[in-house]
């Protein structure tokens, strides 16, 4: 080669180079997070397809329509509580029965938290105190569709709570279930390390025996079941029936089965399943945040006994003992148990979103890395999902990010309409969170009844620390609430 030729490569690859890294330097630069901005000004506007193919004319007026503020969204302030809760949040040393002590989070001195426990149509109020909990803290109604200004996501419902702070949450509990509680301010160290409690809605009057298993697993432990490594007992006289109310709190998805007896599902993130069937020799999952509702029956001698891997719960008459049994083969497909019945609104004509998890090498706030991606585009570039009040939306989840997703939408409850294209054919399966493995996809719907701005994540939280995590909003509602970090909330 003549040593002008050699020149010219040398200098076209010194160009390229210097491309390539400007380009570089620009995905860098446009991935930064600015040192605080709201929730509403966050990512690309979305406004779905409606039924005439293009978004509504005049209907979105997208976010900047002059609008209400969320911290108007909350219960009628003249009413008096009907259940009053006051929880003091401390950061501190935590020794569990049978465990190594650890650094962890209570709320009352104990961990869980106190089960809250209300009846449909009561009025809750909950006062949180921060008494240490450095980064400050706050508490989400995992499940419940509260009001907006009450959903306790640190920069987007409120600001966190720090040491000294307090903040009242009031909402009517109007759903009839299964549900937990926990911070939504650095989330994932905090509900790891305890800042998490059970929230039961017993019907007006009536109700049944019943007997909550929140799982969980604290930083170097092994698993426990409300609070007891291992095993764990419970009375119940013989012959009785009982819900077992199954709380996910872990990061992960997890199976429940029952020896000793067969079972059936009636509810399933706090909605009651249409035409529940027994059910023998299969196991059930529970995505991480996710709860089922198992209704099982003490037999005549002995007991009869929940099982998810590492922990356990025996039913029964003082004393009683149980068979175990190990995780059965088969799993429980939702699509298909229990009987169908009409939705309470027509999906026909829909308001139609994307949410498609991928994996995308990039920068999140100027760190190098392989990041979760929503619609191909990492944050802060992922979809705002912008809805108006009394939208029927049905939004399909694919997932091809090599990972399993459990996807928790706040504020509303999502009805499957179908998995990877198969229709749903059994008991209506309303969800608040839905695991969505790789390679599937899944159809849900939901009508848009509770106006404001609702996140819409990974329940594994460390994902949506990673990215896995935007908002659904809607038209008109804007946020006092800044993120970033000079606003010192950190939702994930
Ligand atoms: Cu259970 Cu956004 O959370
Ligand atoms: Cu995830």
């Amino acid at each position: 080669m003549s040593a002008d030729a050699t020149r010219l490569l040398r200098r076209l690859g010194a160009g390229l180079a210097a491309l390539v890294l400007l380009l570089v330097g620009w995905a860098w630069w446009g991935s930064r997070l600015p040192a605080s901005y709201g929730a509403d000004a966050m990512g690309v506007a979305d406004f779905g397809g409606g039924p005439e193919g293009g978004h509504h004319d005049g209907h979105h007026d997208g976010p900047d329509a002059a609008g209400v503020s969320l911290t108007t969204l909350t219960a009628d302030p003249t009413r008096a509580a009907d259940v009053r809760y006051e929880l003091v949040a401390r950061a501190e040393r935590v020794t569990l029965p049978g465990a190594m002590p650890f650094d962890g989070y209570t709320l009352n001195g104990t961990t869980p938290a106190p089960e809250i426990r209300a009846r449909e149509g009561q009025l809750v109020e909950v006062v949180l105190r921060n008494e240490n909990v450095a980064a400050g803290t706050t508490l989400h109604w995992h499940g419940l569709d509260v009001p907006n200004a009450m959903d306790g996501v640190a920069g987007v419902t409120q600001d966190a709570v720090l040491p000294g702070e307090s903040f009242t949450y009031r909402f009517v509990a109007n759903q009839v279930g299964t549900f937990w509680y926990h911070s939504h301010q650095v989330a994932n160290p905090q509900v790891v390390g305890g800042l998490f409690g059970a929230l039961v809605v017993e019907p007006a009057a009536g109700g049944e025996p019943d007997a909550v298993a929140l799982l969980h697993t604290y930083p170097g432990q092994t698993r426990s079941l409300s609070g007891v490594l291992g095993d764990a007992h419970r009375e119940a006289p013989a012959g009785s029936r009982v819900r077992m109310r199954v709380v996910n709190t872990d990061n992960l998805a997890t199976a429940v089965w029952v020896a000793g007896g067969p079972f059936r599902l009636v509810a399933v993130d706090g909605v009651d399943l249409h035409g529940p069937t027994p059910i023998e020799g299969r196991r059930v999952i529970v995505p991480a945040g996710g709860r089922v509702d198992l209704a099982v029956e003490v037999p005549a001698s002995g007991g009869v006994r929940l099982q998810a891997p590492g922990v356990s719960l025996v039913l029964g008459p003082a004393g009683a003992s149980a068979p175990t049994a190990s995780s059965p083969g088969e799993i429980l497909d939702l699509l298909t148990y229990g009987t169908s019945t009409p939705l309470p609104f027509a999906t026909d004509a829909p308001d139609r979103f994307s949410y498609d998890i991928g994996r995308l090498p990039g920068f999140l706030d100027g760190r190098p890395g392989f990041w979760w991606s929503i619609n191909g585009r990492i944050v802060p570039h992922v979809p705002m999902f912008v809805v108006a009040e009394g939208d029927v939306v049905v939004m399909r989840i694919t997932n091809n990010s090599g990972q399993s997703h459990p996807m928790h939408l706040h504020g509303h409850h999502l009805v499957v309409l179908a998995r990877n294209e198969a229709a749903a054919s059994g008991s209506p399966w309303w969800v608040d969170s839905l695991e969505v493995g790789h390679g599937e996809s899944y159809d849900v719907a939901f009508l848009a009844d509770n106006p404001g701005i609702w996140m819409g994540h990974c329940h594994n939280l460390p994902h949506a620390a990673e990215g896995l995590m935007t908002h659904v909003m809607y038209t008109g509602v804007t946020t006092p609430f800044l993120l970033g970090a000079a606003s010192g909330n950190v939702p994930e």
